[in-house]
């Protein structure tokens, strides 16, 4: 009898000690949080601001589909270079980086449902007298390491050619065009079309038919399907009810 009393009297005051700790970061105390990595240096689909958050296409489709799944979402500026070893690792649940899903990619991660088509692009110098993608053989062409432009020109030119000039990322890329250091940079088209409408008029862009059509996709860590299945759910949901048509516009215009 007298056990039980005392044990009345602690209990509630074990309690509220326990409560206080500081919740983990993965346990919310209603929803379940998701760490999503992304390479912030590509806008319009993720860029950082001043104030080091991240905003873009992808992150409002991202953060779209977790109100929709009813789950929450810390976005992680995540260098490409690493960016899918952090997923396999466990420190990122979730990737969505402009990332087109491809057979030797889905070996490694499980890809959504596609969320946007893209294509690479040219970009050159106004006065570049190239007209199509082979003959950018003997210049010097920019890529972002590891990135389907990357793929694409070592097809073109062999891995190991020296004319390929290999960036951590695709801004560093077009920058050395500017610059004069590189005489092309291939590179997904809305990131392209992007950086030369907001920095400078000097510079075309050429689409070569020889370019396949690429679809980016959210990855999750290889059979985490629940997750992926909630993503997909969501994403399915936000295209019906007109919220990633409105997300679209907002970046993109009209289709
Ligand atoms: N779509 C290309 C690829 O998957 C480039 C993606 C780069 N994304 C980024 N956020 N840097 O290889």
């Amino acid at each position: 009898m007298r056990i039980s009393w005392l044990l009345l009297l602690v209990l509630p005051l074990f309690l509220s000690c326990t409560k206080k700790e500081a919740p983990s970061a993965t346990t919310h105390s209603t929803a379940l949080e998701f760490i999503v990595g992304t390479d912030a240096a590509y806008a319009p689909f993720e860029s950082e601001n001043a104030d080091k958050s991240v905003e873009g296409f992808d992150i409002d489709i991202i953060q779209a589909i977790a109100d929709k799944a009813g789950f929450k979402i810390k976005v992680v500026n995540t260098p490409w270079e690493g960016l899918f070893s952090q997923l396999a690792s466990g420190d990122r649940d979730i990737l969505i980086s402009a990332i087109t899903i491809n057979s030797e990619r889905k070996k490694v991660m499980d890809f959504s449902e596609p969320y946007f088509e893209a294509v690479q692009l040219i970009a050159l110098p106004l006065k570049s007298k190239v007209t199509k993608f082979t003959e950018l053989r003997g210049l010097k062409i920019g890529v972002q390491t590891g990135t389907t432009g990357d793929e694409v020109v070592s097809g073109l030119l062999g891995k190991t050619d020296a004319n390929i000039k290999r960036f951590e990322g695709t801004p560093l890329a077009l920058q050395e065009l500017v610059n004069g250091g590189v005489d092309a940079v291939v590179a997904d088209n809305g990131v392209i079309d992007n950086f030369l409408a907001n920095n400078t008029k000097a510079f075309k862009t050429i689409a070569d038919p020889s370019f396949a059509k690429e679809h980016y996709g959210i990855a999750v860590k290889k059979g985490n399907t629940e997750l992926l299945n909630k993503i997909n759910g969501a994403l399915t949901a936000i295209k019906k009810d007109g919220t990633y048509q409105k997300i679209y516009a907002k970046y993109f215009g009209k289709k």
